[in-house]
């Protein structure tokens, strides 16, 4: 375990006690399943800032609009020599440096992303390669927003499996790319940036760790929010689509419901979260959750004012800041939740 916790991304500190049972955590087969530890936290942010003032000068938008509908105020867009990758090994490099582990001990890389730097090698293996791991597995992932909560509970199962030990979890995107920057409606809720976090084997029974997460997807919603080409359709442009509203109302629902799930699932209730983590797609979305669970705001992580919506990464960062600045500390209770194109939408469950 590395030093104290805030201001260096690592987990420590008071701990409290957990009297509940875990369905996720449960041993998958007749030998005590190892917890799965959350050991740090990492994230980058390309250093470019762009405004809605910016944007409203060159396209029929306005810095009231899109803090009204969505709380935004900038983003962070990467430069020419930025991608996924690059961005994926400054926060992987961070994550482990908090965690106090080398590189020589990760087992698996898991990255999730929509903007790929390449079909294959998988992003995962650059990231792998970049941060000097030259053993176990890596792959990327699919989920759009939800990659992150994805990407967590498939390293979890790798760990609870006895497969892994160590695992790296990496949400890093670079939407910038991928928006059609003509079209108002989508092009000012992104942002790029990634956020990673290291998971470790833990003690059989630990209250601490990852408690349960909870997944799911329904693809009759795929054309709601999508993006319109790939490799294998290098006929379509290949930018982000969406219906905005249709989103909107499948995200309150979803993840109400999906919050529900996660603290049903440990016997838990409203008053036991210390800390929302949400995605972060938009202050309205984010809001209402917050609301539903009573939580005061002051217990809701927001970076989209700051960050507007980074994808995969948005959770991984948010919960990197709240860490480092010392709010998130050892023993609280974290709830995350997302939901993004697919559609895709799950939630997490995490004693730091
Ligand atoms: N600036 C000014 N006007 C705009 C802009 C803009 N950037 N974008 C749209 N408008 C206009 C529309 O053209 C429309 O004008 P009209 O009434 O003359 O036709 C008007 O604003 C209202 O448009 P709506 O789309 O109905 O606006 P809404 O209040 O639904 O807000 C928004 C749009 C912010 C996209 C909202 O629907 C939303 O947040 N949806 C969730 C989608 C989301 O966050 N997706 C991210 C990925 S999924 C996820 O992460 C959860």
């Amino acid at each position: 375990m590395a030093s104290d916790g805030a201001g260096d991304g690592a987990m420590s500190g008071a701990s409290s006690r957990l009297a509940a049972a875990s369905t996720a955590a449960a041993s998958p087969g007749p030998w005590p399943a190892p917890s799965v530890q959350l050991v740090g936290v990492g994230g980058y942010l390309p250093p470019r800032v762009v405004t809605n003032h910016e944007l409203a000068a060159r396209l029929d938008t306005s810095d009231a609009w899109i803090r009204e509908r969505t709380g935004i105020v900038q983003r962070h867009l990467v430069g020419p020599g930025e991608t996924a990758a690059s961005m994926g090994i400054a926060a992987g490099r961070a994550a482990l440096e908090a965690a106090g582990i080398e590189a020589g001990e990760v087992d698996a890389v898991i990255l999730a992303t929509s903007t790929p730097d390449q079909a294959f090698p998988a992003t995962a293996l650059r990231v792998q390669a970049g941060l000097g791991i030259e053993r176990g597995f890596g792959f990327d992932l699919s989920a759009a927003c939800s990659g992150f909560i994805f990407g967590l509970s498939t390293a979890a199962a790798f760990i609870r499996a006895g497969q892994v030990r160590t695992a790296l979890v990496v949400g890093s995107e670079v939407y910038s790319r991928i928006l059609d920057w003509q079209d108002r409606s989508t092009c000012v809720l992104f942002g790029d940036g990634a956020g990673a976090v290291v998971l470790r084997a833990g003690e059989a029974g630990s209250e601490r760790g990852l408690l349960s997460s909870h997944l799911h997807a329904d693809g009759r919603t795929g054309d709601l929010l999508f993006i319109d080409g790939a490799v294998g359709r290098p006929d379509q442009p290949g930018v982000l689509r969406m219906n905005g509203r249709e989103v909107f109302r499948h995200a309150v629902t979803k993840l109400s419901a999906s919050v529900d799930e996660a603290l049903a699932a440990n016997g838990l209730g409203h008053a036991d979260v210390d800390w929302l983590v949400p995605h972060q797609a938009n202050k309205r979305i984010i809001d209402a959750m917050g609301k539903k669970l009573a939580l005061p705001p002051e217990r809701v992580i927001v970076t989209v004012d700051r960050h507007a919506n980074t994808s995969a990464a948005s959770i991984p960062l948010a919960l990197n800041e709240a860490v480092r600045d010392g709010r998130i500390r050892r023993g609280d209770l974290v709830l995350m939740e997302a939901l993004g194109g697919g559609l895709t939408w799950g939630s997490a469950l995490v004693r730091m």
